[in-house]
């Protein structure tokens, strides 16, 4: 199977577990609200990063952590919904339907994203198959890739940078918006499948690279790609003012730094069990058309 097929049977694989793990409750336009996004669509690299990062250091029992993965799509979506608010980006196409706050208004859009990333936590905190202390340091990898040190900041520093003119260093924008919460599903993945430090330092490594190429990616297709394909509007960033790789190195040379990403990837995780996938997926991210 090439690694576009695999990919896709994966995602299919975690789609099969989101709504196992969100309960009905009320306001029942929250739960609608939350429902909606992550039943829009997306890839699930996040969730499907955890799980083969565990599997490329041995531990193939995903059914002990599959709540764990699919936490961070949890986080992911509500990332999305907020970065697509009007005081973000102001999106209107988001997996290819109206955005959240387009369906249900901006307050509870932006409760469906508080909620979703509270919950997430809340999920890995019950998990019964893993030891609590590693429970906890999965939890703060977690936290810290995707809060104020990881996500949060590089967003706040995209946002400066567009509105205010006031951030300008795309490296730390890139690293921090998207690369961070990589890096910590590869983290995770290297912790539930009992990684060696150098096989952790491997997978960070790894998930650093990859997530930056990511966004470079993401930066390219935002220029050429195809709404359609996307299923988010293209051309957005230039007209926002973002900051991004293609407007401040050309397009040609982006891909050129991407690929180099990708390499550096590839060659940190060459001593692992099993590398086939990851290295599969890494080269993946910089030919992907979605
Ligand atoms: C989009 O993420 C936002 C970025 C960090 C670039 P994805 O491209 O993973 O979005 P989905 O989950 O597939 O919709
Ligand atoms: C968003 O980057 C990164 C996030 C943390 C959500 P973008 O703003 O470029 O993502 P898209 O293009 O809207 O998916
Ligand atoms: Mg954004
Ligand atoms: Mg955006
Ligand atoms: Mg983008």
């Amino acid at each position: 199977m090439n690694i576009k097929d695999y990919l896709k049977t994966q995602t299919g694989f975690i789609n099969r577990y989101i709504n196992e793990f969100i309960l009905e409750g009320e306001p029942k336009e929250l739960f609608d609200s939350i429902k909606y996004s992550l039943n829009a669509g997306g890839k699930r690299l996040r969730p499907i990063l955890i799980l083969e990062s565990a599997k490329a250091v041995g531990n193939d029992n995903i059914q002990d952590f599959i709540d764990i993965a699919v936490a961070s799509e949890f986080i992911h979506t509500y990332s999305l919904i907020h970065d697509d608010l009007p005081a973000m980006d102001n999106d209107d196409l988001r997996r290819g339907k109206p955005t959240n706050h387009i369906v249900f208004g901006e307050a509870i859009a932006i409760l469906a994203g508080d909620g979703l990333q509270s919950y997430a936590f809340e999920l890995i905190s019950k998990n019964k198959k893993i030891k609590p202390e590693k429970l906890l340091k999965i939890i703060n990898i977690l936290a810290h890739g995707t809060g104020i040190y990881g996500m949060v900041a590089g967003q706040a520093a995209d946002i400066l940078h567009e509105k205010y003119g006031t951030f300008n260093d795309i490296q730390f924008i890139h690293v921090h918006k998207t690369a961070k919460f990589i890096e910590a599903c590869c983290h995770i993945g290297a912790v539930l499948g009992n990684a060696s430090s150098e096989e952790e330092l491997a997978l960070k490594t790894y998930g650093l690279n990859i997530g930056l190429a990511f966004q470079i990616q993401d930066d390219i297709l935002d220029e050429i790609g195809d709404t359609e394909k996307l299923g988010k509007k293209v051309k957005k960033d230039v007209n926002n003012n973002k900051l991004t790789f293609p407007s401040v190195y050309g397009l040609e040379e982006s891909k050129k730094l991407a690929r180099k990403h990708v390499e550096k990837a590839v060659e940190s995780i060459k001593d692992l069990k099993n590398k086939e996938i990851l290295t599969q997926l890494a080269k993946f991210i910089i030919e992907r058309e979605v």
